[in-house]
């Protein structure tokens, strides 16, 4: 818990003596003011009230901004009502601007649709009718599935419609991570497709779900709970035309049931707490986390949070944040803040090389983007390929930078702001997890005079701090943990299904404090700088993963004994997860046959994939004889991870066997 020495050097960090101070045409535009700052600190519940109430319309007015009774389950606004999908379309269209563009949708493939708001109320309301036809009521769980299309947003927002709660998977996780999802929430709908476009090929979808929901029972094994699934209905969304294998009386063509759905259907309100979505997260265990958020307080900050960090203009502004929605960052920053806000928005469906390694820079020319924001996991592949690449489109609309998901290096932050921003534009480095639904650290373009590499401040309302091991405040120039002292309005509400774990694992740790898992410095200023998570948990190209939880995979093949994960630092993905395993007896010769156990590596890798999806596919696969264990058996990361980043062995004397860690590295030097 306390292993920091993978951590970037602080030092280096903290020389860190660049400052972009914002323009006073910049400043003069700016949504947001220094003012802010002082305002919510003087009275941060009437600063949130107020944001509720300016930047979302209510079915009932709330009279109660935070009831903290129950600490740790926050209660915003509790006795207001509202719905979601009222403030992110209809509402937009009532005040006249149903005309308004909201999705600008490239397809991988170089097919485009554009949807206003007005059309995405039409479609929402299909689709929210359509579910009410198959059943799905208020309160029920709904699985989405999808690839990076307008259909993936209105099926979330068709759920916020009728007050289902949505709970959407990442379409790179396997049949096996989704089955484990579904079954958690106890879905009774999974919305999927037949395919998408990722790399040029048509990617399928379909199988995966039939393959969850336990048809394929002798795939997979026997469900959990030897029951029946949950799921009633798959509907499925024509997008690439490839065959699909159809399940009478379970699968309808999502085309077919929004044609026969009216296309009027009124939101339904509902108590500002009632749960909006449920997202699952890679924690510490083997199991993946429910983190579930609500709806009066997730809505006020994200559309807060998006108006003031991005300085959206609604009228003017194209933007575009390219996360998946299979992700927090696309809940928080495409669905919900940007189409609360009324904004402008491109969503596409493929990866940043398909065709060419130009194709960002082309979609930012073509809509004329303004707002971007991103990972440093694609800022450093962009820089791995070359600033000429950017440099033959015409990005002069960009006006506003985002980063998120990873410690951003000073060097990336630098090339991003000149290579893409043309050294003009602010780039916002901006620090929050899926627990805390929306921005919790950042600077404000307009105010803040930015600094390479640091997420730098609280943003007005939210109350963070970086503390020693005593729970004390760190002085400035001095490193620990990353606590939030305060709540949140868009704060987790808890685990879906384990409220004591929601408990455990975030306010056990500090007293009173919420406990984020990062490690943290701050500086002479008193600026914060992330420095990654202090826990059992990588990240891999901004993607969270447990390194528990693929160990669990890598056991759970029939030649593996024992297995140890790693992240290790690695130039573009941030961290790259290096696997050390124990073979069994009786596959052991198989290594020495091959030489360096190529094949094993293989197959374990291809186990990984299925067990939870690529993104989780070990980088490198070490086959060792033994893992270095403290006495209490505990396995000491640390020094593996000095040998997957080929580093001097540190200290070995708390191991039980100080001799392992020789034969580790003697191994490798043999086989390489
Ligand atoms: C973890 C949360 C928030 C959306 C994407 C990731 C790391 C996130 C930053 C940043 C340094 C960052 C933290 C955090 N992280 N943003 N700007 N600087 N680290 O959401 O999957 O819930 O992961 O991502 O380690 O705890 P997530």
């Amino acid at each position: 818990m306390t292993d920091t020495s993978h951590q970037p050097a602080l030092d280096n960090l903290l020389s860190e003596d660049r400052r972009f101070p914002p323009t006073a045409e910049f400043g003069a535009q700016a949504n947001a003011h220094a003012e802010m700052y002082s305002w919510a600190s003087a009275d941060r519940l009437s600063f949130w009230a107020e944001q509720a109430r300016n930047l979302l319309t209510w079915d009932t007015p709330f009279t109660e901004v935070l009831d903290w009774s129950a600490a740790p389950v926050a209660r915003w606004f509790a006795d207001g009502r509202l719905n979601a999908c009222e403030n992110a379309v209809d509402r937009h269209v009532r005040e006249g601007r149903g005309e308004r563009v909201a999705l600008l949708f490239e397809g991988e493939p170089g097919d485009t649709r554009t949807l206003t708001y007005a059309d995405l109320q039409r479609e929402v309301s299909r689709a929210a009718n359509a579910m009410l036809a198959l059943g799905v009521g208020t309160g029920d769980r709904v699985a989405i599935y999808l690839p990076m299309i307008p259909e993936a947003v209105v099926a979330m927002l068709a759920c916020a419609r009728i007050g289902a709660i949505h709970s959407v998977v990442f379409g790179g996780f396997s049949a096996e991570a989704l089955r484990s999802r579904i079954d958690d929430a106890q879905a009774s709908l999974v919305i999927t497709a037949d395919g998408g476009y990722r790399k040029g090929k048509a990617s399928a979808l379909k199988p995966a779900v039939d393959e969850a929901l336990g048809g394929a029972a002798d795939a997979l094994g026997p469900l959990d709970h030897g029951a029946q699934s949950s799921v009633h209905h798959v509907l499925v969304v024509r997008r690439t035309g490839q065959e699909v294998e159809w399940t009478d009386g379970r699968d309808v063509w999502w085309h077919e049931a929004l044609e026969a759905a009216s296309d009027q259907h009124t939101p339904v309100p509902v108590e500002a707490e009632h749960p909006l979505f449920i997202l699952y997260t890679s924690g510490t265990t083997g199991k993946p986390k429910g983190i579930f958020h609500t709806t009066g307080g997730y809505l006020t900050q994200t559309a807060f949070t998006h108006l003031t960090v991005f300085d959206l203009k609604p009228e003017t502004d194209v933007y575009w944040c390219t996360a998946d929605v299979g992700w927090i960052t696309g809940h928080s920053y495409v669905t919900y803040g940007p189409l609360v806000n009324g904004a402008t928005q491109v969503i596409y469906e493929g990866t940043p090389d398909t065709p060419h390694q130009g194709r960002w820079w082309e979609i930012v020319q073509k809509y004329r983007v303004s707002i971007l924001y991103t990972a440093p996991t694609a800022i450093r592949t962009c820089m791995k390929w070359g600033e000429e690449l950017p440099a033959q489109y015409d990005l002069s609309s960009l006006r506003v930078l985002g980063s998120v998901g990873e410690p951003i290096n000073p060097e990336a932050w630098m090339w991003y702001r000149r290579v893409i921003g043309d050294d003009r534009t602010p780039v916002v480095d901006t620090w929050w997890q899926t627990e805390t639904g929306a921005i919790m650290i950042s600077p404000l373009p307009g105010v803040t005079a930015t600094k390479p590499g640091s997420a730098q401040a609280p943003l007005p309302g939210i109350s963070a701090e970086v503390v020693d091991e005593m729970a004390q405040p760190v002085p400035n120039g001095s490193g620990g943990y990353l606590v939030l002292t305060e709540p949140w309005p868009s704060m987790l509400r808890g685990i879906w299904g384990d409220q004591q774990r929601y408990v455990d694992t975030y306010w056990s740790r500090f007293d009173g404090m919420y406990f984020a898992g990062d490690g943290a410095k701050k500086d002479e200023d008193g600026d914060i700088w992330l420095l990654g998570r202090v826990d059992d948990v990588m990240n891999v190209s901004g993607h969270r993963l447990s390194t528990t939880e693929i160990e669990s995979a890598l056991v759970s093949h029939p030649m593996v004994a024992e297995a140890a994960v790693v992240g290790a630092q690695d130039a573009t993905t941030g961290q790259a997860v290096v696997a050390f395993v124990i073979l069994r007896a009786e596959y052991r010769d198989r290594v020495d046959e091959v030489g360096e156990g190529a094949d094993v590596a293989a197959e374990l890798r291809a186990h990984v994939t299925t067990q939870i999806g690529p993104i989780a596919k070990p980088r490198t696969i070490l086959v060792v004889a033994e893992l270095p264990k403290t006495r209490s058996g505990k396995i000491m990361r640390r020094l593996l991870r000095d040998v997957a980043e080929h580093r001097t062995v540190g200290d070995v004397t708390t191991l039980a066997d100080s001799s392992v860690m020789d034969q580790i590295a003697t191994g490798l030097s043999s086989s390489t």
